[in-house]
């Protein structure tokens, strides 16, 4: 790791992912390291969450230590103090704070304001956690990281941006189809493809799925409505309905593609019926490898 908190998944060193996901694949295997023995971690949440915290509550206790869960109703990130003194409040108390916040800069405010690791839980940019959880998964079936294709199908949003940044960083090309006014935000694109320039990866987007999902190994797709974009509903499922990912779409993927999406999943919107159970699916398996990633980002994070 490059600094102290890993907010991006450029926090990890050039060509870290594999390194990351290398460690995460022995925490699955073997026993954790208790790095957090007699340390506690405060879990940050301004939105819901079912895979996040579960995964960072059980690691937490593998790796030897205790977690304090603080919804937004009862911080009030911004609202009933600023994220400045809550960073300052939970350094002397705490020994790491992961948070789920809606403002990126909600993250960046925290981390500015105290030297203790702060992991992003997801926000309006990124989920480095749930990328390095599916590059895991990824490598655990294909056995590499590199020369694949990962095809990304909806909303260029958090989760598409921090698997653009991980694909570019282990040579990974990624394909993103998404309406024109979809794509990923031109700040994460940039980096991702400067970074893509190095590891020889290639970068796509095309509003068409069929020609973005072409010979992809790994399918990818995710909500159509974030959390946050709720007022948006009604036009984002108008839009998106051509990107849904189904049994004739993923024909065109080759014949061994992995199937794959973070969930909550919505049948009938973003996947069909029987997406999540499709053979090629490995959902779960996706979900459960949160917990070994995390554990890995923690390990690096709090053992020195
Ligand atoms: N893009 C989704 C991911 C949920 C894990 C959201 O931000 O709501």
């Amino acid at each position: 790791m490059i600094g102290k908190d890993f907010l991006t998944v450029h926090d990890l060193e050039p060509s870290g992912v594999l390194d990351l996901v290398k460690k995460a694949n022995l925490m699955k295997t073997a026993s954790p390291p208790q790095v957090l023995a007699n340390k506690t971690v405060a879990l940050l949440f301004e939105k819901p969450s079912l895979r996040t915290r579960v995964s960072f509550e059980v690691g937490v206790k593998q790796m030897g230590g205790t977690c304090i869960f603080l919804s937004n109703s009862e911080v009030g990130l911004g609202i009933r103090e600023p994220e400045s003194d809550v960073a300052k409040v939970l350094d002397r108390l705490v020994d790491c704070i992961v948070a789920r916040v809606f403002s990126h800069s909600s993250l960046e405010k925290l981390a500015a304001n105290t030297d203790l690791p702060v992991i992003n839980a997801l926000s309006d940019k990124g989920h480095p956690c749930q990328a390095m959880g599916d590059c895991l998964t990824i490598f655990e079936n294909k056995g590499t990281l590199s020369n694949l294709k990962l095809a990304f199908i909806g909303d260029g949003n958090n989760i598409a941006g921090s698997l653009a940044l991980a694909c570019a960083d282990a040579g990974m090309d990624f394909s993103l189809s998404s309406p024109e006014k979809y794509q990923l935000p031109n700040e994460i694109w940039q980096s991702a493809q400067k970074v893509s320039a190095e590891t020889g990866s290639k970068l796509q987007w095309s509003t068409d799925p069929k020609e973005a999902i072409q010979d992809a190994d790994v399918v990818y797709t995710d909500v159509w409505v974030s959390m946050g974009d709720e007022e948006e509903r009604e036009e984002r499922l108008n839009t998106f309905a051509p990107y849904q990912v189904n049994e004739s779409l993923v024909e065109y993927a080759k014949p061994d593609f992995l199937f794959m999406h973070d969930m909550p999943a919505h049948r009938g919107e973003e996947i069909s019926e029987g997406m999540l159970d499709h053979k090629n699916s490995v959902v779960y398996q996706q979900a459960e490898n949160r917990l070994h990633a995390q554990k890995a980002i923690m390990a690096e994070l709090l053992s020195g």
